[in-house]
Parts: C-alpha cells; structure tokens; sequence
C-alpha cells in the first residue's frame, strides 16, 4: 500500500526540525568553506554534509525502504529496489552563502516524492524559526497557519524575487534579464535561498518569483508550498518546472511575467 502522504509530511517536518538544530547549535564560529562544486563560488562546508548525513539517518532510519536524493551527493536507492515508491529530496542547506555569512535566509528543504511526483515538503528556516509545509492536494500552511495567494499584482506594482547560477557565463545573461526587467516591475529581490523564495510567493511577501538553472532539490518542497497556496509553479511555454526555468506566481500575475521572460529569453545562457 502506498505511503499516507500526510504521514510522510509528518517525517519530513521532524527531520528538518532536528537538522535545523544541529545547524544552528553547530555552527563553528569560523566557520569556513570545506569544498567548491560547480565554480569557486558554489560552496559546500562541512555543516552542509553534516546536515545531509543527519537528514538521511533520520529519514532511512523512520523508513528504510525509501531512496534519497541530496545536494551534497548522499543519494541512497532503496534496499529492495523500490516497493515503497517513496523518494527523499534533500537539500540539508539551501542558500549556503547566506549560512556561510551568517544571514538569516537559509533552510533546511526535505520533500517527498511518491513514483516521481511530490508529494510532501517541508522548508524550515531555523535563523526566522519560520517553517513552511504543504501537502498534494492538502493546501500549504506556514507555522501551522494557511496560505492562500491572492489574484496576483498588476506585473508594474509586483516585487519579483530571482536568484542567479554559479557559473560567471550564465550570470551575465541573468543580468541582462534583469536590465530587461527592472523598468517594468516594482523591484528585484535576491534573497539567496530559492526555497524561501517559493514559500514568500505563498506567503505573499513577494509576488512571484523566477529563475534558471536551479536543481530539483532546490525547488522540490517549496514548490509544492507555492503551488498548494495557489500559485502557478511552471515553466516557460508550457514546460514544468525544472532546471531550465522555475516561474511561481499568483494566476493573474504568472501569464504576463511569463510573456515578459520569454521575450527577454530568460531561459537561455
Ligand atoms: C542556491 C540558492 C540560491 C539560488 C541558487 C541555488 P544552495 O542553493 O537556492 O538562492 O540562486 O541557484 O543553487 O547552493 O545555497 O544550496
Ligand atoms: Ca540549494
């Protein structure tokens, strides 16, 4: 029988919990950066692989059977090849730059997956203490409170929050798009956790929020926050979202936004 998806929330919710407190109380004081990935920029320290190591004890260890998938390569097929469907998507610190520097605005991502569709996520910022849950079908709720977005803001009053890759080529071409876009919406934010970023587009406090070249764990739990709050969460063109472009908005803001990034070629490099 398949997972109860209210129950593989409730799994996802404890581990983040208990990988928020080891980042927080752990924290070393000099904290440095331990290993780069895709350029010099794109960091990994060593609270980074803790977390990851601790999220996937405590997932595999309440459900042995399921698999992992987790930014810092912890990845696990499951022992029996997969009877239980269920799949971990991890990212143990999204927004790594923002932990390094010590600003508040990083999380702790953990969804669910069920035969490739997720199914659950939790996103917890332990520096706010605010998390973000959702469940298919279930709706989203921050702190245990609701969300619905609204109809969407007219695109010239919407404050649109972004994020930008690692690799300087692909960076030059974000700023082209920015240049594009800042002349016709109220404001840019770049917040550095694009997690949060969909779980503020839930919660209201940005209107929507764009990017190229995120990575599936990055996205995973807070785009089912956003969508359960009645966002659009997409593609361009009709794609879903996926590395090649994340868009979530309110209904009314996500098609005009869309036609603006599609003509300033916002999914190109
Ligand atoms: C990054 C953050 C950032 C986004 C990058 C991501 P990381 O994740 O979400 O906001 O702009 O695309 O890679 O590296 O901090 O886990
Ligand atoms: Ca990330």
């Amino acid at each position: 029988m398949d997972a109860d998806p209210a129950e593989l929330l409730n799994v996802a919710y404890d581990a983040a919990l208990e990988a928020g407190r080891f980042l927080i109380e752990r924290r070393p004081r000099d904290l440095g950066v331990a290993r780069t990935k895709s350029s010099p920029t794109d960091v990994v320290t060593e609270m980074d692989t803790g977390a990851e190591r601790l999220l996937i004890e405590y997932l595999l260890g309440a459900r042995p059977g399921d698999a992992v998938l987790g930014e810092e390569g912890g990845d696990r097929v499951a022992a029996d090849g997969g009877a239980s469907g269920v799949r971990w998507v991890i990212d143990p610190i999204d927004g790594t730059v923002n932990y390094l520097y010590d600003l508040p605005a990083w999380a702790v991502s953990v969804a669910a997956e069920m035969r490739g569709t997720v199914v659950a996520g939790v996103v917890h910022a332990p520096a706010t203490g605010h998390t973000y849950t959702a469940v298919l079908g279930g709706g989203a709720q921050a702190d245990g409170h609701p969300l619905q977005v609204g109809a969407g803001a007219p695109i010239a009053e919407a404050l649109v929050a972004t994020g930008f890759g690692y690799a300087a080529g692909r960076r030059a071409r974000q700023a082209a798009v920015i240049a594009g876009l800042l002349g016709q919406v109220r404001d840019i934010r770049r917040v550095g956790s694009a997690a949060l970023d969909l779980c503020t587009v839930a919660t209201g406090q940005v209107d929507a929020y764009f990017e190229r070249g995120t990575n599936y764990w990055d996205h995973a739990a807070g785009g089912l926050v956003a969508s359960e709050a009645g966002a659009v969460v997409g593609g361009l063109r009709g794609a879903a979202a996926a590395t090649a472009m994340v868009l979530a908005a309110p209904p009314g803001l996500f098609g005009p936004l869309h036609d603006l990034l599609v003509d300033l070629r916002a999914d190109e490099d």
